[in-house]
């Protein structure tokens, strides 16, 4: 299928193109390249083995978003584009309702106006909010804490309501537990802008001497090491999520379906920085410092309803998740180069 991926040049989105390609469909990266990098593209290109078409469009922005799927011939969307940081969006809570919001609301816009009927969202465990019981399951009401939180609700109900007025809409809400790791080449990856939020990229830049340590917000947590538990998957699994997903909404008669993406295995923050140190052959620096505010004891996954419905397993370790994290960080050590 000719599909549109939407935020296509960030982390997830990056890798996720390429398995389309992999699977056979023509992928497009839209992309207003406001967190990402040009660089990745041609990157992108040598790993798929050929040319990615790719446009520069801010997807809030209704009359370009039209423009491209009316000239698009697209069969569907995969729709990642969106800010995603849990603090910046406490401070900025406008721009993260204008943004994320506005993105999905142009599309399905856009969509209905060029009859393109399928779309794959990225959503996020962090819609179970902070009292969930583990492991987590699809059928669980949904909150959040902060503003980022927040429009992942939001934009789950967008979907369900639009697909009350459409049934023909097909829908999947992919739930994202805690993706980390990269392409086995080493050639792409996560590259945060400014200051990781995220436990891997932290740990990444501190083994390869970009950060001092790695601050371990809390070991008085009710774990077994007191550090936090979260449900990491690696990102090629998470894109293999994506290929599954797609492939399912095209027979299916349900209009919104809900996967959880993650492996259901926890893993505490101190088990991540001893997997971490293995991987890359030397200890990693840490220091224990207080809790973050907002940070919850365990996250982790029931996956059961994406295996029997999708067909799905996350199948990577976290010392393979660690490793891949290590040969793209160690390759490129400040990240994609500037544009
Ligand atoms: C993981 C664990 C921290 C950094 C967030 C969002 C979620 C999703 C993934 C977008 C926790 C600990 C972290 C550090 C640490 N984002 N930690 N030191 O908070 O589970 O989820 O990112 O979709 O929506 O909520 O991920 O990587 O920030 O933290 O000790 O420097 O690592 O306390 O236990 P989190 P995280």
């Amino acid at each position: 299928m000719r599909i549109l991926v939407s935020g296509g040049a960030g982390y997830i989105g990056s890798h996720t193109t390429l398995q389309l390609i992999a699977a056979g469909h023509d992928a497009v990266i839209v992309d207003d390249f406001s967190r990402s990098k040009h660089s990745v593209v041609p990157r992108l290109e040598a790993l798929a083995g050929r040319p990615i078409e790719v446009h520069e469009v801010d997807t809030t922005v209704r009359p370009a978003t039209d423009g491209l799927l009316a000239d698009g011939a697209f069969e569907a969307v995969v729709h990642f584009a969106g800010l995603k940081a849990v603090g910046e969006s406490v401070e900025q809570p406008l721009a993260y309702y204008a943004n994320n919001l506005g993105s999905t609301l142009s599309l399905l816009e856009a969509m209905r106006r060029h009859d393109v009927r399928t779309i794959v969202f990225s959503s996020s465990a962090t819609v179970y909010g902070e009292n969930a019981p583990v492991p987590m399951k699809e059928d669980f009401p949904t909150s959040a804490t902060n503003p980022y939180g927040w429009t992942k609700v939001m934009q789950e109900q967008i979907f369900r309501d639009a697909a009350v007025a459409d049934p023909s809409l097909r829908v999947a809400l992919l739930r994202y537990f805690n993706p980390v790791g990269a392409h086995a080449s080493g050639t792409i990856g996560e590259d945060p802008s400014g200051i990781p939020n995220n436990l891997m990229p932290l740990i990444a830049q501190v083994a390869v001497g970009r950060r001092d340590k790695v601050l371990i917000y809390g070991d008085d947590y009710p774990t077994p090491d007191g550090t936090g538990r979260r449900d990491y998957l690696h990102v090629e699994d998470l894109a293999a999520g994506h290929v599954a997903a797609l492939a399912h909404l095209a027979t299916t008669d349900t209009s919104v379906s809900t996967w959880n993406l993650g492996t259901g295995r926890p893993t505490s923050v101190r088990e991540m920085v001893d997997a971490f140190s293995r991987a890359c052959g030397h200890a990693v620096p840490f220091e224990v410092a207080p809790r973050r505010p907002g940070d919850i004891a365990e996250s982790y996954a029931d996956p059961s309803r994406a295996e029997s419905e999708l067909g799905w397993r996350a199948e990577r370790t976290v010392d393979e998740m660690c490793a891949d994290t290590w040969r793209w960080q160690s390759q490129n050590p400040d990240g994609y180069p500037e544009d």
